[in-house]
């Protein structure tokens, strides 16, 4: 079956095909002729994840899925949460909102974040959200290079590294989105005698 993965991020559609096998072709929103900004004015992750399903299965009538993702720190009352993206406002930057963060965090000695990543599913109308969390905490520097966004910063419960000292490999097996991927994957597959 045709699915749309409702990103235009090349890693992320690569990372989900090669899990979900030939079976299923997938389509990223350029593909589909979707060209616009989908607005994701929701104020929850959950929110913004299904906003985006339904802005494609609404207008140009194709089962696809749609994912959102947000840091939360405690010590924060969990912000960036869904503002994790322009933290620091316009334009975006993943530098100054990790320089932001680390600057609302100085001096604070609760370090515990989360990811979260949420994915909604649309096939047929049918709506189905799958959410993957990654425990961990903030350092004070930020240390590696692989990754994007906040990983310098935020190292996984139980690691003595940040995501950005892990591989991509290292990574998805076991951070927020590839938990959520992996749920998508065991749906989709369950499912895929029925499509
Ligand atoms: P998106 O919903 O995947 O676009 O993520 C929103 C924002 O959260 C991004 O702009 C990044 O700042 C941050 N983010 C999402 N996923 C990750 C990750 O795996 N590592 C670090 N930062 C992330």
């Amino acid at each position: 079956m045709t699915l749309c993965f409702a990103t235009n991020n090349a890693n992320k559609l690569r990372e989900i095909a090669a899990m979900l096998g030939e079976r299923f072709e997938l389509k990223t929103l350029q593909g589909i002729g979707c060209f616009e900004e989908i607005p994701e004015t929701r104020n929850t992750i959950a929110g913004n994840s299904h906003q985006k399903a339904e802005h494609v299965w609404t207008h140009y009538g194709v089962d696809c899925f749609a994912d959102d993702t947000g840091l939360e720190v405690d010590a924060l009352d969990g912000a960036p949460g869904v503002d994790s993206a322009f933290y620091a406002g316009m334009p975006r930057s993943y530098e100054r909102n990790v320089a932001l963060l680390l600057n609302n965090l100085k001096g604070r000695p609760d370090r515990r974040a989360r990811f979260r990543t949420v994915i909604t599913l649309v096939i047929g109308g049918e709506y189905t959200a799958f959410e993957g969390v990654v425990e961990g905490h903030i350092l004070s520097e930020p240390r590696g290079v692989e990754g994007f966004g906040y990983d310098p910063v935020f190292q996984p419960e139980g690691y003595d590294r940040t995501f950005a000292e892990m591989s991509m490999e290292e990574k998805a097996a076991i951070s927020h989105r590839g938990r959520a991927f992996e749920k998508l994957v065991a749906f989709l597959k369950s499912r895929q005698d029925q499509y």
